[in-house]
Formats: structure tokens, C-alpha cells, sequence
């Protein structure tokens, strides 16, 4: 059964987020200190995922959990996965809509991700961007994680990027400590790394982004998130 009063709450947030159209400022893509944020997570991204013997990608099934308007799994395709093997699922039906519209050769369920339907083992990859943050829950979040558990093939992997502090802005999120990521996957073996100059102040940086990402982000206490993986035994 699912955690019904979390789910009201997410939709509740998600649709105060989109009343305040946070997609168009503080997280628009056109933020230079945004962009630093997501070349950063994706080019270590790629080295992780070749360093973890997952490319070439072309045969990997692909699920995002969580997966927005979908710019994520996107990358995936520009990076060798077939479209057919790319899924995404989401609570909240704009954000699919929105995928759909955006990315209409990938497959976009609505759905709570406590129930994916999906079967058993069908995954190589299931990535989890900045999800289990938003969840505020923790029986939600533990059948959330027993689900892509159950979806994933035995030696396949969970791709995480997640905030590990809290964001005193924003008090629909909080932040997730290498202790719990790795008590929402038992058994698997965890590598993970900090990164991400804490998003407040990279989108602050404006024309002098190209110049300040790089040495504040390489201060350990300024990074917000960690990156990692996670690989099935
Ligand atoms: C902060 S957003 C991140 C979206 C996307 N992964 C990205 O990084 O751009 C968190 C997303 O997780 C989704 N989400 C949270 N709990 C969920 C659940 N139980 N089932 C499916 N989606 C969920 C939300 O609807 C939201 O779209």
C-alpha cells in the first residue's frame, strides 16, 4: 500500500513549486551556476559509470525513479543508450507530461515508485537524481529503495545524487547521510563522492561562474551532494 498522506504532501510541494515557477527561476537551466552544477554531476558521471564497466551503453535497460521532466535520462541516449531502453517514472503528472513533450522517443510512466511496474531484475541501471531528499518520509523511502532493490538485476547498479546536508531554504527537503543511502540498499557495495558547490551560492556567481565553480567547489565543506554508486550483489 502506499504512503498516502506523503504522497499528498509531494504533490502539494511540487505544485507550490510550480505555482512559484521555481523551473523558470532558481532552477532554470540558463543559470550559469545551474549549468557548472549539472556539467560537473554528468562528467563525473560518465567517468564513474566507465570506471564501473557499465559503458558502452547501448544494451543497458535504464530506469530513472523520480525522473522530472526527464533532462536526465535524456543524457543517457546522448551518451549510447537505445531510447527503448530508457524509463522514467514520476509522482507527479506535469513533470510527465512535461518528459513526454520533451522527450517523446523515451518511455514515461506516471507512478508512485513505493509500487514499480516492472518486473523483477528488469534493470541494469536505476538512478535516483535528487529524490530520496524530497521524500520526508522514511516508510516511503524505505519502499521506494526495496523497489528499485527488486527492479535492478543482480550485479546491475544504483546511480544516487542527492543532497547530504539540508537546505535551511527549503524545508520540503532534507538531506541524506551515506549511513542511510546505504541502509536503503543493504548488501550493496557503496562508493560515493562529494560535489556540487551548494547550489544558493554557484547560482550567485553569474558572469564569474567559469572562474569560481571550479576552486569553491574543490572546498569540502561548500559541496551539497553526494554522487556515487551503488552495485547488487
Ligand atoms: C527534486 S525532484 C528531481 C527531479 C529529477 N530527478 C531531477 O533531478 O531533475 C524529485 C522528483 O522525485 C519525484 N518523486 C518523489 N517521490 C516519488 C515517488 N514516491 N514516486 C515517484 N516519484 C517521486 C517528485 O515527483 C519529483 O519529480
Amino acid at each position: 500500500m502506499e504512503t498516502r498522506s506523503e504522497v499528498d504532501r509531494l504533490q502539494e510541494v511540487y505544485h507550490e513549486y510550480a505555482v512559484r515557477g521555481f523551473g523558470q527561476s532558481k532552477w532554470s537551466p540558463a543559470n550559469k551556476g545551474n549549468q557548472a552544477i549539472w556539467d560537473e554531476c554528468h562528467g563525473k558521471l560518465r567517468v564513474l559509470l566507465r570506471r564501473a564497466g557499465f559503458f558502452p551503453l547501448e544494451a543497458r535497460r535504464i530506469l530513472d525513479v523520480g525522473c522530472g521532466g526527464g533532462e536526465h535520462l535524456a543524457a543517457f541516449e546522448a551518451w549510447g543508450a537505445r531510447p527503448e531502453n530508457l524509463f522514467g517514472v514520476d509522482l507527479i503528472l506535469d513533470r510527465i507530461r512535461l518528459a513526454q513533450q520533451n522527450h517523446p522517443r523515451l518511455t514515461f510512466k506516471l507512478g508512485n515508485a513505493e509500487a514499480l511496474p516492472f518486473a523483477e531484475g528488469a534493470f541494469d541501471l536505476v538512478t535516483v537524481f535528487t529524490v530520496f531528499s524530497s521524500i520526508l518520509d522514511g516508510r516511503m523511502a524505505a519502499k521506494v529503495g526495496r523497489e528499485i532493490v527488486r527492479v535492478l538485476a543482480s550485479g546491475g547498479a544504483v546511480i544516487w545524487y542527492d543532497f547530504r546536508m539540508r537546505s535551511p531554504l527549503n524545508r520540503h527537503v532534507r538531506g541524506i547521510s551515506r549511513r542511510r543511502i546505504q541502509g536503503l540498499f543493504p548488501g550493496f557495495k557503496m562508493s560515493l563522492e562529494t560535489l556540487s558547490l551548494l547550489p544558493p551560492l554557484a547560482r550567485r556567481l553569474g558572469a564569474l561562474t567559469h572562474l569560481l565553480y571550479a576552486p569553491l567547489s574543490s572546498v569540502p565543506f561548500l559541496r551539497s551532494h553526494y554522487l556515487g554508486i551503488l552495485t547488487k550483489p
